[in-house]
Order: structure tokens, then sequence, then C-alpha cells
């Protein structure tokens, strides 16, 4: 068996069209890439398929083609990608991308690039039940709504029996002979078809039905969009900011890092409550915000911030950000320090931080490291600590953080 791919881009997007769509929504951007290719991705890797031929839009030929082939330079997929031009009905778009088939195809998977979320593991299932010997294959979905038959003026007629109904899906797969067959009945006879599979039927020919896929649906109305995702525009980009904060040892304040007393460390010079990790995290968030510093916000020329606990300002931090509209996301936090020793605390500083953004306790990492003996941490003279924190802007994604 020969089987080549037919993807059908040649229609117009009239339903999108109609609702503002300036683009066929088979060209419609998605991932860096048009939606078409998406299909021609899915279908190339399917180990038995010899080739494709993609059906683009007579008036839009060229440059359809220039644009299959930069895709193609960008992301070779390994096996020949002919074009042919497609029709006014996609019957007749059909009829086009078999008649550019190579002798050697005996069969074909005839899909609709409207449905790029195929898999390939549905492709091998319809090139399996070819391989089995049957000539006419396609996929389909049991249906939850009920079907009624109506007349012109909408009065129903007939209600099928719906254990008996399935949604049908591309792709279809044939025998390409009786394909052939199928369609040169069809130009005779004048039939107009809504898939492949009725021409095959209407020839008495059996087509078998397997398990489509509910995620295999067809780009057609407006709401239909949604399921592409947001648009790159749209996906969400995070901000970064990164704080750094000192502290020297000596007669001053308890030791805590992310408000844990560490018994047993050496005092620290402070105006405040002299909490090193917090101090640092309350830059990055504010990094994050575009609001300078903590010095700027909480000035040490203010008595109302002497050892003011770090907590609450952390608290007030938290606050600004919540009012600007951002969403505090991840924390990293490193203390660099050759005493006291961090790792035996580590849990409850990751616990208490986490309970103070408002985050899991998986959304923020706790790390520690000395200096190997150098320096002022080396020579236990104080304390420094890093963080990092990503944030979520305005206007992009649900507010929490509580
Ligand atoms: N198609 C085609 N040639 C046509 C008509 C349709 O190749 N003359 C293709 C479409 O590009 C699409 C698939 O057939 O991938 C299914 O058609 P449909 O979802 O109806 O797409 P359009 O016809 O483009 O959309 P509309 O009916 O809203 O105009
Ligand atoms: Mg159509």
């Amino acid at each position: 068996m020969s089987l080549w791919a037919v993807i059908l881009a040649a229609g117009s997007g009239s339903r999108l069209a109609s609702a503002g769509l300036s683009v066929r929504k088979q060209f419609l951007m998605h991932d860096g890439a048009p939606l078409f290719w998406r299909s021609l991705r899915t279908l190339s890797r399917l180990p038995e398929l010899a080739g494709l031929v993609v059906v683009f839009p007579p008036e839009m030929f060229d440059e359809s083609r220039a644009l299959l082939r930069d895709l193609l330079a960008r992301e070779p997929v390994g096996l020949p990608c002919l074009t042919a031009p497609g029709g006014a009905r996609r019957q007749d778009s059909v009829a086009s991308g078999l008649s550019a088939l190579p002798v050697e195809a005996s069969a074909v998977l005839v899909h609709d690039s409207a449905r790029p979320f195929l898999t390939p593991d549905l492709a091998a299932r319809l090139s399996d039940a070819l391989a089995r010997g049957h000539k006419a294959v396609i996929p389909g979905i049991s249906l939850a709504d009920t079907i009624k038959c109506v007349d012109a003026d909408g009065r129903v007629t007939a209600t099928p029996k719906r254990a008996n109904l399935r949604a049908v899906q591309t792709p279809q797969a044939f025998d390409l002979a009786l394909l052939r067959a199928a369609h040169a009945h069809a130009a005779a006879e004048g039939w107009d078809v809504t898939d492949d599979a009725m021409l095959v039927e209407r020839l008495g020919e059996p087509v078998l039905v397997i398990e489509g896929e509910p995620g295999n649906v067809k780009i057609t109305n407006p709401e239909d969009l949604r399921l592409l995702g947001p648009k790159e525009e749209e996906v969400p980009a995070p901000v970064t900011g990164f704080g750094y904060d000192v502290h020297k040892f000596g007669p001053g304040r308890p030791f805590v890092l992310g408000t844990v007393p560490i018994p047993g460390a050496p005092e620290v010079v402070a105006h405040s409550d002299g909490d090193v990790l917090l101090h640092a995290l309350m830059d990055a968030i504010l990094g994050c915000l575009g609001e300078g510093d903590i010095g700027r916000l909480f000035p040490d020329t203010d008595a109302a911030f002497d050892n003011a606990s770090s907590a609450i300002l952390l608290d007030e931090v938290m606050e600004l950000s919540r009012r600007k509209g951002f969403r505090v996301l991840h924390a990293d936090i490193t203390v660099i320090a050759q005493i006291p020793k961090v790792g035996p605390h580590r849990e409850r500083i990751r616990e208490a931080v986490a309970r103070l953004l408002g985050l899991s306790p998986e959304r923020v990492n706790i790390k520690a490291t000395t200096e190997e003996g150098l320096g002022f941490t080396g020579q236990k003279q104080g304390i420094k600590c890093v963080a990092v924190v990503t944030a979520l802007p305005p206007g992009q994604g649900p507010r929490t953080n509580g």
C-alpha cells in the first residue's frame, strides 16, 4: 500500500469571515504557523505515509505555495509535499487533490485542515483498517444530543435512534481506486455531498466507522477559535524581579530568616528586624512592580519602621502588588552564609515564606550556600541573600495571592 494524504485548505471560511475574521481560517496563525500546518505536521508523523498533497485556494495559490515552501524549509517533514488548486465545493477540492497524486499512490487519507487537533493515533488506526482490507474507513463518535429531522417549516418529521447515529470526522481513509471511481460517478451524476464517504455509500460500497476523537473538532464558528488557545500576543508574559540584601553580624536583633528564628545564630545589626531573606524577597517583588526598593518604600529615617517586623512590611508590599494588579507566581531564594546552617530550617522557612506570599510551598524554593570561607560571609562577619520572583503583570490571568 502506498498511502498518501490530501489536506484540504481551499475553503473560504465564510462562517468565520462573516464574524469578522480577516484571514481564511486555515491560514490563521497559531503557534507560529498557519493552522493547516498543524494537520500536515501530525499526518507526516504517520510512518506508513508516503507523501502529502495540500489543496490551496486557486486565488491565492502562488502565495500559499511560497508559504508552504518556507514552512518546509524551517521544519522539514521528510516527505514529498505536493500542492493542488481547490475548487468551488469541498468535493471539487478533493477531486483536484486526488488528480495530483502520483501514479504509485494506492490509498489516501482525506483530511480537512479545519480539524487541526487530530492525533497521530487516529491516523494510524485508519491506516491499520485499510491494511486489514477495508476500502473505506472513517472516524465517528457517538452523539450526546438527540437528533431530529425537520421539514422546511421546522416541524419534526422523524427522530432517528440515537444509538445508531455517529458524528463523523476526517481524516477519511480510502482505497484510492474506489474513491476515484466514486468521484467520477459524482461528477457524472451531479451528486452534491458533504463528505467523501457519502460518495462511496452511494456506490453501494461498505464504509467502516471506527472510533473518532472527541477532540478532533472542526474549527467552524467564532466560538471554536477559543479551542486554539490564546493568541501569541495574549500569552501571559510573566515579569521577573531580583532582590539582594546583606546584614552584618553584631549585637542588635535576634537572628530570623523568613520569620523563622534560628537558635544559636549570631545577632544581626539592623534598623528593622534584620530578616535578610524577607528584605531580598521584598526587593524582588518590588522589582516586578517597578517600584524601586524597600529603602524607598520604608525609609530608615522614618521612626515608624524602627524594629519593624519584616513580615508586616512584606504584607504591605503584597498589598501594593495586589492594588497594581500583579500576581506573584514563584520565588527562588538563595541564602549565602558560612553560619548558621540553613538546611535544617529550610522546610519551615519555605512554608513560612509561602504563607506570606499566598502561594503553595511548591512555588517557593529556598537554597543555601557558603562562599568557601571567602569574603565577609566566609569570615562570618555577615550574611547575604538573593531572591528572584516571577509575577504576572496586570490583565494577564486570574488575580489571587489572597
Ligand atoms: N474546503 C476546501 N475547498 C472548498 C471548501 C472547503 O478545501 N471549496 C476545505 C476547507 O478549507 C476546510 C474543509 O474543507 O478545511 C472543511 O470545510 P469547512 O469547514 O466548511 O470550511 P470552509 O468551507 O472554508 O468554511 P465555510 O463553510 O464557513 O465557508
Ligand atoms: Mg464549507
